[in-house]
């Protein structure tokens, strides 16, 4: 199971790079807003900070004004050129699927990102999408379940043997992570809060308390 971490935050980009050894990252517009930098400037600080690192996937979201297949791939090949490593990250919209495929042609990986069902889903494998980004937290909050719609996607993919990775996306705590490793996820992407508190469990700060206790009493 790979972790991604849904971000454009390069301080805390670094920080999960270097200790929890993620395999990737996602960002999006609004995870660049939240950076505080223009959208340039965090896309030539990804670049940089992971020059020369291999097999190592940053989606990159084109703008989202675009509604044209033609100029979302003319969008893509430019950001792909900045790096290796980038990932064209590309709504889930009819255009966007037909710029997928135009970019794959250009060998230029994509993300189909804003996916809501396994229609949307099997639509993104059938172009050959490197990775398709269905989300969880915004359909749960609205009450839905989305252990089937997850088990549904992978269960189609391995069916008809799509390559296309699967992230889940949009998760909110561990039990999410939990879920969607078990409806057959390939890789999970989630920001630094939810990956921080999922090495947590108060059983095990209070496990560590009475085993400290009784340590001290019986070292000498
Ligand atoms: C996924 O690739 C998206 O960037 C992300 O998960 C969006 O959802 P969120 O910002 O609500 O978590």
């Amino acid at each position: 199971m790979k972790y991604f971490l849904d971000s454009a935050k390069i301080e805390e980009i670094r920080y999960a790079y270097q200790n929890w050894a993620i395999d990737g990252i996602t960002t999006n517009p609004k995870h660049i807003q939240l950076s505080g930098k223009p959208f340039l400037t965090v896309i030539d600080e990804l670049a940089a900070e992971f020059a020369g690192v291999e097999s190592f996937p940053i989606s990159v979201e084109i703008n989202p004004h675009l509604n044209d297949a033609k100029e979302m791939v003319k969008t893509g090949i430019e950001l792909a050129r900045k790096s290796s490593n980038f990932v064209v990250k590309i709504p889930c919209t009819e255009e966007g699927i037909i710029a997928a495929k135009e970019l794959g042609k250009e060998g230029v990986p994509t993300n189909v990102t804003l996916v809501f069902s396994p229609s949307q889903a099997l639509q993104t494998a059938r172009v050959g999408a490197a990775f398709v980004s269905p989300f969880v937290g915004w359909k749960e909050n609205s009450g839905e379940d989305t252990e089937p719609y997850i088990r549904d996607i992978a269960e189609i993919y391995k069916t008809y043997g799509y390559q296309t990775e699967i992230i889940v996306a949009a998760l909110r705590n561990g039990a999410q992570i939990v879920k969607a490793a078990k409806a057959g996820a390939h890789i999970v992407t989630c920001g630094f809060d939810v990956y921080k508190s999922s090495f947590y469990h108060p059983f095990t700060d209070y496990g560590l308390g009475v085993f400290r206790n009784a340590w001290d009493q019986t070292v000498v």
